[in-house]
């Protein structure tokens, strides 16, 4: 403990005993609204070099050379050819290494790799590659380099492949590292006289998340099972609109052979120009097949957001639009996706999931039509797609959206929007400063009904919530801080509150590369090498591990626990878990003193231990966790005592300053 935090904690505790007890009933009698099984989840969009970079394992960056300008990502030198009559009709382009005309003299290619390739000691790497031999058996050198080192040698792992006949074949080798590093290059030499053809290089760790070849970065993916979310929206986002209507994210490119998966544009290359990112793209390979199948690795229920004909709206005018006699591929394109995931072997789509591997279906039950559109375009839109859904999967819900604000007139116009048309959930989006996320006054006169007590009034026959997008921004600090988090924290009791309409809820963006990101704050961060988790992550993880079954009713004077007047910002929700026989009880201290606070169990007797979960701050409140220190802020486990009273059991605690407890107490 530094100085600063004795002082602090001096501080706290002189004033304990100035603070009156905070009763709060907690009534175990009555079981509230089912906790549905998709809350707490996630949502994945490929911003912040998320998926190529981030999650998905490749490591070579425009291992087809599809990017609009070819070579981007790769230095060639000697010789080199770029061809445009590849094997793969979606991927056409492909280069030829030439003998570079004298023996002193090279020829080759350099992979910069996504700002760098990182590399692990002692492990292996799956260098694959099509390739050719148009005059004659030939060979190349495959070589993992560190260019700046002062070594006699930049290679450090080199395995030679010979390259036979004049037809496209697939060549693997592995590549076992010395060292970690993150910021490697792979290089190919030609070194057999003849030329050689060269398609999708790709290079991938041997480990990745359940050791498939085109697979997932372990320790990301670790992360995502570890939250053990209830749904996962993908694949964005905006990326789903695209900057125009060419470049959405259109999922029919990113099923089948990797190879013959079209690269296309990343909407965030260019939306801010202060973070630019000109090398930008999507190859596609973490596509819908790999969502479905890590949706069903982690258990959560597979939510795809589809074009509804409207590319991004913030970016441009109503021409930039399908029109409404132009929506029928974009209809096709959702009842075909139902097909792909759902549909039997025989079915067109659903022969091409069992081709890529996965006969069985994958029993999805959620599509979102747009991501974050509004007003009549997108209203008159929504409907045909709602129509044809409804005549053929009935029993597929829709999820609908009320565009970007969390409040207003706009917003108020698309949730009765998606009330006419019976959209079964509505997509709310809100990145908002700190005193909207604890309801302030101030911030009920700015913007309206935010805060913990959002949800109470919301009308409850009509469609039910997905807060889809949401994290607290802090004013003039809008990147990854701890006091953030905690109000993220106390909000997130509204929605446990609000079970009954609240049905999911995904915290955004997901991923972050620490070198690459157009937006923060984020949940998880990375490196090539490393990865750390944001406390709002932790955040995530302790609502998500402890959703509990059933609502419970807690009250403080006969009010809910939401920072209310008179309640010291103090906020709490509690849910009973039937599986576990456990009562939940959630407690967010958002007050910079510790506040006495007495569980009353209502109709529990005897006494017993709780055990309890904490997150509570390292000495400021911009702190965080980091690359350097991933563990600074981490959940903390503890017991507390029940105790027996006259009339039911009773929990006294202390709920430190600035911190989130949980209570689990067996029934
Ligand atoms: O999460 C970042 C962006 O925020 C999403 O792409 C978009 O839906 C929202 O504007």
């Amino acid at each position: 403990m530094n100085l600063k935090s004795v002082a602090i904690a001096l501080a706290l505790t002189a004033s304990l005993s100035a603070q009156a007890q905070h009763v709060m009933d907690v009534n175990t009698k009555k079981l509230g609204a089912p906790v549905q099984s998709t809350m707490y989840g996630l949502f994945f969009e490929d911003i912040n070099f998320a998926a190529d970079g981030g999650l998905y394992g490749e490591l070579v960056k425009n291992r087809s050379f599809e990017f609009n300008q070819p070579l981007m990502g790769w230095r060639a030198f000697g010789r080199v050819d770029l061809k445009d009559d590849g094997p793969f009709e979606r991927c056409p382009h492909y280069v030829v290494l030439n003998d570079p005309g004298h023996r002193e003299r090279r020829t080759g290619l350099q992979n910069e790799g996504f700002f760098g390739i990182g590399v692990e000691k002692g492990k292996e790497y799956r260098f694959t590659v099509w390739a050719k031999a148009p005059k004659g058996d030939s060979q190349i050198r495959v070589q993992l380099i560190q260019e700046n080192s002062m070594e006699e040698h930049q290679e450090f792992v080199q395995q030679k492949v010979d390259v036979k006949g004049t037809e496209w074949k697939k060549y693997e080798v592995m590549l076992k590292s010395d060292r970690t590093e993150p910021k490697a290059q792979l290089r190919i030499f030609l070194s057999g006289k003849n030329p050689v053809a060269l398609e999708h290089v790709s290079l991938f760790p041997k480990d990745t998340y359940k050791n498939r070849e085109n697979g997932l970065r372990r320790d990301l993916a670790q992360a995502l099972a570890d939250v053990h979310p209830g749904v996962f929206r993908f694949p964005g986002g905006c990326i789903v609109e695209g900057t125009t209507l060419d470049t959405r994210y259109q999922w029919k490119n990113s099923v089948g052979p990797v190879e013959n998966r079209p690269t296309n544009r990343n909407r965030w290359e260019d939306t801010f120009d202060y973070r630019y990112y000109s090398d930008y793209y999507q190859s596609y390979g973490l596509g819908f097949f790999e969502f479905f199948q890590l949706c069903e690795d982690i258990g959560a229920e597979p939510l795809p957001v589809l074009s509804v004909g409207l590319a991004c709206q913030f970016q441009n005018g109503l021409d930039a639009h399908a029109q409404m006699d132009e929506l029928q591929p974009f209809i096709d394109d959702c009842l075909d996706l139902v097909e792909f995931a759902n549909g039997p072997v025989d079915s067109k789509w659903g022969k091409l999931r069992a081709d890529m591997g996965h006969p069985e279906p994958f029993n999805m039950k959620y599509i979102g039509i747009g991501n974050e559109q509004w007003d009549d375009p997108y209203f008159t839109r929504l409907k045909p797609f709602v129509e044809a859904i409804r005549a053929k999967y009935p029993d597929i819900k829709i999820i609908g959206t009320s565009g970007p604000d969390s409040e207003g007139k706009m917003f108020d116009k698309g949730w009765e929007a998606m009330k006419v048309q019976k959209a079964d959930l509505v997509d709310e989006h809100f990145y908002r400063p700190e005193a909207w996320f604890l309801g302030t006054p101030e911030a009920k006169a700015k913007y309206g009904n935010c805060g913990a007590l959002r949800y109470d009034s919301y009308d409850r026959k009509g469609p039910k919530v997905f807060a889809g997008e949401y994290a607290c921004h802090g004013a003039g600090k809008k990147w990854n801080h701890y006091e953030t988090s905690l109000y993220e924290a106390a909000f997130m009791t509204s929605l446990e509150r609000n079970a009954d309409i609240v049905h999911m809820a995904t915290y955004a963006p997901l991923f972050a590369h620490v070198e690459g990101w157009q937006w923060r704050p984020d949940m998880i961060w990375y490196d090539n090498t490393r990865m750390f988790k944001s406390v709002s992550y932790y955040v995530q993880q302790m609502y998500a591990m402890n959703k509990g079954t059933h609502v419970l009713s807690l009250l403080m004077d006969k009010k809910p626990v939401a920072g209310q007047e008179g309640q010291d910002g103090l906020f709490a929700s509690s849910v009973f878990d039937k599986d576990a026989n456990e009562v939940v009880v959630k407690v967010i201290n958002t007050s910079k003193q510790a506040q006495p606070v007495a569980l009353n169990l209502l109709g529990m007797k005897g006494e017993s231990q709780a055990t309890t979960l904490t997150l509570s701050w390292s000495g400021s409140m911009d702190d965080e966790n980091t690359l350097d220190n991933p563990e600074k802020i981490t959940p903390k486990a503890g017991t507390a005592k029940v105790s027996a009273e006259k009339k039911n059991s009773v929990l006294n605690d202390q709920v430190p300053a600035m911190s989130f407890r949980l209570y689990r107490i067996k029934k």
